[in-house]
């Protein structure tokens, strides 16, 4: 049933937010998980860009359009943070992450944060990649129905563990899988609809996942002080901001559980998305290849990877057509207006790019894989400032995003190289949502060496 969310002070000229719950207790989560789009698409019809909706127990409003979507990722007026938004859904998993500090603080950490994300820094994460990605695709049993998508997560985990914790060194195998299924159980925490720590609840694991995750770290930090190496986890106890400010144990703990989830699932759909379009789109994939073989080695350096253009046009339609990240949390602190609606202290706010990368009103043909809608003579990415926005906007915009662009033309790259592979034309993968997107069958493909 329709109703506003909170009556427009006396003599505002704003409107209401319209909505409805949902369900009792669930309110749409489980329409969200099922199939956000489609959720998305039906709020939008029914009351524009924004409205109000219950999900993980609380009221939020959905923000839906890049006009919208601008307004409260630019958040001019800094009544949308992130803490509280980011918090209720991940806080007892990735408290402390730069994506959920605000303010002065976020201003500080990300200083000293960006000098680990230079081109110079880039440029030896680049060079390290090549050995760890050849290695771990060597492991692959090519085969008809090979599922790409648990392969390429275990991939992009060795990449990371590799770049971001320099291998290690000391860790069996069991503890390296006792991370990922402590991250794993982390991610999928986020969206539980039981938030109290009860046995076998995804709640329970998600926190028993972060003490370990905690642990874990913990054990390898005096040894990153002690000695100056080029992993992430080293760089992170070393940097220093230009005003000479670095990090405390408790913050570079904090910083790396943080960086190794957003760069573990996000790398790993953009990969699977792009092995299943290129797999439905042979003329792309030679194409690509093409390219690739142009460039004469197996192991590119950063400026290489800048030459693979069709590479990058097929990231970026990708990245289109299934954001990893489909929606990014803010909550209102303070009395607020979003396109001309009264908003008021204390709302969530779900914030859609997902929803805008699909909308015909900005792109043609929307749900076609056409990745030279990115190219120089057509650009239709420039139709709106916010148009394309798979890393975000404003102060928090994904600040790795030309490490995830490497990483994934890296790994794509190698792929090309290696093998050929194939995708019946009327595939259609079974995206669940639950968490960041992923795949529920595994994403099978034909795979065979070249
Ligand atoms: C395809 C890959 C990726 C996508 C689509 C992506 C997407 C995003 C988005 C949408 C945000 C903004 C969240 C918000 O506004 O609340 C973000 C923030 C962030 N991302 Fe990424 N990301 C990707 C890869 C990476 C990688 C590889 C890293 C690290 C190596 C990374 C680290 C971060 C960090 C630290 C933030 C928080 C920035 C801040 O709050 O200042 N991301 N990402």
């Amino acid at each position: 049933m329709t109703r506003v969310l909170a009556a427009p002070p006396a003599e505002s000229r704003l409107q209401a937010v319209s909505g409805d719950g949902g369900l009792p207790v669930v309110g749409h989560t489980l329409n969200y998980i099922r199939d956000p789009l489609a959720l998305f698409q039906q709020r939008w019809n029914k009351y524009g860009e924004v409205s109000w909706m219950t999900m993980a127990g609380k009221r939020w409003i959905t923000v839906l359009g890049p006009d919208a979507c601008q307004e409260v990722l630019q958040n001019k007026d800094r009544a949308f943070v992130n803490s509280d938004g980011w918090s209720l859904l991940i806080g007892p998993f990735f408290h402390g992450g730069l994506m959920l500090l605000d303010s002065e603080e976020h201003m500080r950490h990300r200083r000293i944060m960006q000098q680990a994300f230079t081109r110079e820094r880039l440029v030896k994460s680049v060079a390290s990649l090549n050995p760890v990605v050849a290695a771990g695709l060597d492991a692959w049993n090519p085969c008809s129905g090979f599922r790409v998508y648990p392969a390429l997560k275990a991939l992009t985990l060795d990449v990371a563990t590799d770049i971001f914790m320099g291998g290690a060194e000391g860790s069996t195998p069991a503890e390296i899988a006792e991370i990922n299924d402590s991250f794993v159980a982390c991610v999928q925490a986020a969206t539980s609809i039981v938030r109290y720590r009860l046995p076998r609840t995804r709640w329970k694991r998600g926190l028993d996942g972060r003490r370990m995750l905690d642990e874990f770290f913990r054990r390898y930090l005096p040894a990153r002080r002690a000695t100056e190496t080029d992993d992430m986890f080293s760089v992170l106890c070393h940097i220093e901001s230009d005003t000479g400010q670095r990090f405390t144990d408790d913050e570079v703990v904090d910083h790396m559980i943080f960086l190794l989830m957003a760069a573990h699932d996000t790398s790993t759909i953009t990969l699977s998305t792009m092995m299943q379009y290129l797999g439905q789109h042979p003329e792309w994939q030679d194409k690509c290849r093409a390219e690739s073989l142009g460039l004469g080695t197996d192991s590119p350096t950063l400026g290489q990877l800048d030459q693979l253009e069709s590479v990058d046009l097929v990231m970026k339609e990708c990245l289109r057509l299934v954001s990893p990240t489909p929606v990014v949390a803010r909550r209102a602190i303070k009395d607020t207006e979003v396109q001309g609606h009264f908003v008021p202290a204390g709302t969530f706010a779900a914030v859609a790019p997902h929803f805008t990368h699909h909308m015909s009103e900005y792109w043609p043909d929307p749900e076609a894989f056409d990745p030279g809608r990115f190219a120089s003579d057509r650009r239709e990415d420039k139709v709106h400032r916010y148009a394309w926005e798979p890393f975000g906007g404003g102060v928090h915009k994904c600040i790795g995003m030309f490490f995830a662009g490497a990483e994934i033309k890296t790994i794509m790259h190698h792929l090309l190289l290696k093998f050929e592979w194939s995708v019946p034309a009327d595939y259609v993968a079974p995206l669940n949502f639950t968490s960041l997107p992923f795949p529920e069958d595994g994403q099978p493909v034909d795979l065979r060496l070249r």
